[in-house]
């Protein structure tokens, strides 16, 4: 265990990822990656297209293999666990949500927030309870019983972010999660995943290329060049301490 897991949630030391996609080319993506992230904190990460920021995002979600330098999420260093350990990880502290929702289509609402629960044993009954209070949650009222195709999609982002929600996740992550909506509809979005990190103390780790939704996160890194750089955290945070 790190002496700092209390503290930080999300430390990666050194983040090293290439991609190999033959055997004489290699993509080298991230060259080394240091950040560290606290229970509760918002962050946005933001960069070029092709910077690496979903990589990036996949690895601490588990997703994605690190190819050398350390992560540690909750204090385990990803590196040192057993496959099984490793499954825990994913299981029980990340969720994650997708610019393309990726909700269960022949599932309605209800049944898609549900489904998390019902797969790890919650009885009906107790899942169904769950559910309702996390739409509500993520301000779904009456629609619990509608198909995605017959939700918007900011509410279809809803209800992906309640799902997420009934993981009982320590950390969310979001790769561009405003990314398929409407500017207002969006921003809506972002300002649910920063009420659910202020009041339920929830990480929330965002990828996005908005820089109105990044000024909502309590930090900023910028993905350049393989590396992360929190330069222009301070003039965010100024700004908005300024409209405060
Ligand atoms: N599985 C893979 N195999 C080979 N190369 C990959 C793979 N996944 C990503 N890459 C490469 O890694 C780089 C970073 O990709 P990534 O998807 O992380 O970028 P991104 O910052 O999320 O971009 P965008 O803003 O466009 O979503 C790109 O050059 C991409 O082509
Ligand atoms: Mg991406």
């Amino acid at each position: 265990m790190s002496n700092n897991s209390a503290e930080n949630i999300i430390i990666t030391r050194s983040l090293i990822k290439n991609f190999k996609l033959d055997k004489d080319t290699i993509v080298k993506v991230l060259t080394g990656v240091n950040m560290k992230i606290k229970k509760g904190e918002f962050v946005a990460i933001m960069g070029p297209s092709g910077s690496g920021k979903s990589t990036l995002v996949n690895i601490l979600s588990t997703l994605e293999t690190i190819t050398d330098g350390d992560v540690y999420i909750v204090g385990s260093n990803l590196k040192k666990l057993t496959n099984k350990e490793y499954l825990e990880i994913r299981r029980k502290t990340s969720s994650i949500v997708f610019q393309n929702f990726s909700l269960i289509p022949y599932l309605t609402a209800l049944e898609n927030v549900k489904l998390p629960m019902i797969l790890r044993g919650e009885e009906d009954k107790t899942a169904t309870a769950k559910a309702v209070s996390f739409l509500e949650s993520v301000g779904l009222y009456g629609r619990m019983n509608h198909l995605p195709e017959q939700l918007s999609g900011g509410e279809q982002q809803r209800v992906a972010i309640a799902r997420a929600l009934a993981h009982e996740p320590k950390i969310i992550y979001c790769d561009e999660p405003s990314g398929n909506l409407d500017t207002v509809t969006g921003r809506e979005i972002i300002s649910l995943f920063k009420q659910l990190s202020k009041e339920k103390n929830i990480t929330v780790v965002m990828v996005t290329h908005d820089h109105e939704a990044a000024k909502q996160t309590d930090r900023l890194y910028i993905l350049r060049n393989g590396k992360l750089a929190e330069e222009q955290v301070s003039i965010l945070n100024k700004r908005r301490s300024e409209r405060k």
